[in-house]
């Protein structure tokens, strides 16, 4: 599928038939998320996969009810994982068995140090949350070109998720995505015109 018709194509879609995915899309999907750009590629993200009924009954009441959330076959709940000097390590780690060399490394790391410097406590949640939307975006389009429908949401409760999936403090749910076969029907796209968006 063009990407211009995947981004033509998918709607937020309200209902799911309630046909499971296959494992082996999902894996695709994930890989695809997998990739998603960060900034200075901390990807301070973690992604809770849920299949199991239970699960998703409890979280559809956490959810206004929106019924999406009991009819998808996967829900993706994207987690900003505030643990950034965590993950700093973690890059750093990564870098040095990838064969970059050492003054590189070491570039990074000062530049990496120097950034996380300018995010104490709630900025470093902040920052974590807004690159949480990129791998979700990553999703809905990923999905997409396999032909599975999506609905980024943020109409559920945080507190309430993180209480159900029993979350550590580092993470904060922060948007969630229902993946499955659409039973519903695109509503026309209204958007506004681009002289009004760009300039
Ligand atoms: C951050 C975000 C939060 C959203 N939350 C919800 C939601 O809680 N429930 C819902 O049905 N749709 C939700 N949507 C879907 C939007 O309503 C939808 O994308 C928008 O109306 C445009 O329609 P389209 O995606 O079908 O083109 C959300 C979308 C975004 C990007």
């Amino acid at each position: 599928m063009e990407f211009k018709n995947i981004v033509e194509e998918r709607w937020a879609t309200k209902h799911f038939d309630g046909k499971k995915i296959d494992e082996d899309k999902i894996e695709q999907i994930k890989e695809m998320i997998r990739l998603s750009p960060s900034a200075l590629n901390l990807q301070p993200w973690k992604i809770k996969i849920i299949a199991d009924e239970n699960l998703k009954e409890k979280l559809s009441a956490a959810s206004m009810d929106q019924p999406q959330i009991k009819s998808c076959s996967h829900l993706l709940v994207f987690c900003a994982n505030s643990d950034l000097e965590g993950n700093a390590d973690r890059v750093i780690n990564n870098l040095k068995t990838s064969g970059i060399p050492e003054e590189n490394i070491q570039f990074l790391k000062s530049v990496l140090n120097n950034f996380l410097s300018m995010l104490p406590g709630e900025a470093g949640i902040c920052e974590a949350q807004q690159n949480a939307f990129i791998p979700a975006i990553t999703a809905i389009y990923a999905a997409k070109s396999l032909g599975i429908d999506s609905c980024p949401m943020q109409g559920f409760n945080p507190a309430a998720y993180s209480e159900i999936l029993e979350l550590p403090d580092t993470l904060v749910p922060t948007i969630i995505v229902p993946l499955g076969y659409a039973a519903d029907k695109p509503m026309p796209k209204v958007r506004f015109p681009k002289e009004e968006i760009f300039f």
